[in-house]
């Protein structure tokens, strides 16, 4: 079972949306996917309509199995669902002498050989939640919103994994994840060509500004639902292809040339 995270400390970069749209790429792909939701605004759930009973709160409190938490959302994809009282988890979490940072992963285990593929949808911060996302997972996609100054969280970000992977030996920083591009603001092709002089071919093809994306969510289905043929749904279909290939490096493929037409 590989272990995906989609985490980023700053807000608002686009990690459900990620979270959520690789998620059922990979399903409709074929592959087994559990997405997790581990943040308390819950939006994993919204935004694939999808109503739950039990939530990650019960099962990090020990109150109830993952098994049990686990809801269908699509075909090949189920749920575990967040909402605010994760907060009280967190705080348990945090309290516990030993093995805190463990919850986690102990929390998945049942689940092991029932998925290809679990993809956690990480909050934004640093909680006891954070710490123990990247304490399980394998792989990390970071999305980073190519607006000025972005670059500056991006960096600490990456300072925060390296004191994670003291914990965790696997975890890799595998996919830089440009969102937002808009070649229309001069800052957001300058913002990606300084990342990608950063993070070298760990950069992968940007997703770009999308009106249909942000739609998806309240119409409460993915991009490939809602609109198969859109821009969205191109530019994630290819980070799809990517993941589901697992090459140890990414190369993006995409030239300057290709950044013209936005
Ligand atoms: N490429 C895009 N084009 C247009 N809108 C987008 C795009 N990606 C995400 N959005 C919209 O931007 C908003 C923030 O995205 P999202 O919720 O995925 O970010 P997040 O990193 O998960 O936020 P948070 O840190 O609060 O959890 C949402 O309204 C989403 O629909
Ligand atoms: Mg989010």
């Amino acid at each position: 079972m590989r272990i995906i995270a989609v985490a980023m400390t700053k807000g608002g970069v686009g990690k459900t949306t990620t979270a959520v749209n690789l998620s059922h790429g990979l399903a409709l792909r074929g592959q087994r996917v559990l997405l997790v939701d581990t943040d308390t605004q819950g939006q994993c759930a919204k935004a694939l309509g999808v109503q739950a009973d039990l939530t990650l709160t019960e099962v990090l409190l020990g109150e109830a199995s993952i098994l049990h938490a686990v809801t269908r959302a699509r075909e090949n994809l189920d749920l575990v669902a967040s909402n605010h009282h994760l907060s009280r988890a967190a705080l348990a979490i945090a309290r516990r002498e030993t093995d805190g940072h463990l919850a986690l992963a102990e929390a998945l285990d049942p689940v092991s050989d029932r998925y290809d593929v679990v993809v956690l949808d990480a909050a934004p911060g640093v909680d006891a939640i954070a710490v123990n996302v990247l304490g399980c997972a394998d792989e990390i996609v970071a999305p980073v919103a190519l607006s000025p100054a972005a670059l500056a969280g991006v960096l600490d970000f990456v300072r925060h994994v390296e004191r994670v992977s003291r914990h965790n030996a696997k975890l890799h920083l595998k996919y830089f994840l440009p969102t937002f591009l808009d070649l229309r603001i001069k800052q957001s092709g300058e913002m990606l060509i300084q990342l990608r002089e950063h993070f070298c071919d760990r950069v992968c093809s940007a997703i770009r500004v999308n009106v249909e994306l942000s739609e998806s969510f309240g119409w409460r289905q993915s991009i490939f639902e809602y609109a198969p043929k859109s821009r969205g749904a191109t530019d994630y279909s290819a980070f799809i292809d990517l993941v589901s290939e697992n090459d140890s490096a990414v190369t993006s493929g995409q030239t300057e040339a290709d950044l013209v037409e936005v």
